[in-house]
């Protein structure tokens, strides 16, 4: 059996009702959180900061995984650091993104890269020595309950092949419109990674669904 692991990103939950989306998170199988860092640049929408995430790490006893969505990253990766992220990704579309992985990497953290649905698979290469995981975006990044977009099943496949002629451990994550099936079709493909938000949010029995999301 496939040994892979579930985040939730809390994007799409109601911020006034964070300690009952903890409470439920902590007491599940949930193998991480996903934080959707916007910045109004380089996606069209913003959503939080590393304060915010500085106050949530004491309710939590799960891997903090930061989504850097910002257009000049490097300036502030010192505060998510300091945050108590424990992996920081940042996008191949951004600025700086070799000076901010090096960064992140010094810190000893995990760090990766994304790249987003129009982006070509080959803009990931020149990471793939350092990185600790690459993640596909499987929508057009910038809010959360987006349609999968199944072309990128493409690109997993094909970064799944380039890690696997490289002799490094790196994840392959994929983020945005994953439920049962499309988080299926994303495991096929050779993703080890599921980030899920909305789908999650959207069910009445949030343990079972994660159960299930852990028994594709
Ligand atoms: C979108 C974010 C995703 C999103 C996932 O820009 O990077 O992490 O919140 O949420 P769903 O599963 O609702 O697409
Ligand atoms: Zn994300």
């Amino acid at each position: 059996m496939k040994k892979y692991s579930v985040g939730i990103s809390i994007l799409s939950s109601d911020f006034f009702d964070l300690q009952n989306t903890f409470a439920k998170i902590e007491k599940s199988d949930l193998d991480f959180v996903h934080l959707d860092v916007m910045d109004g640049v380089f996606v069209s929408n913003i959503s939080f900061g590393p304060h915010f995430i500085k106050c949530l790490r004491p309710h939590s006893k799960k891997i903090f995984d930061v989504h850097l969505m910002v257009k000049n990253p490097l300036p502030y990766i010192d505060a998510f650091i300091q945050s108590g992220a424990d992996v920081i990704t940042v996008h191949v579309e951004a600025k700086n993104t070799l000076k901010s992985l090096k960064k992140i990497k010094q810190s000893g953290l995990k760090c990766g890269v994304v790249i987003n649905p129009e982006t070509s698979v080959k803009k990931v290469k020149k990471y793939l020595k350092i990185v600790d995981v690459v993640m596909v975006m499987t929508v057009a990044p910038g809010f959360g309950g987006q349609k999968f977009m199944p072309l990128q099943l493409e690109k997993v496949f094909e970064i799944s092949k380039m890690i696997k002629s490289l002799k490094r451990k790196i994840d392959l994550q994929v983020d945005g419109g994953i439920n049962l099936e499309t988080g299926k079709s994303a495991l096929k493909s050779g993703a080890n990674k599921l980030v899920v938000g909305k789908f999650l949010f959207n069910q009445s029995d949030f343990k079972k669904t994660v159960s299930k999301l852990k028994k594709l």
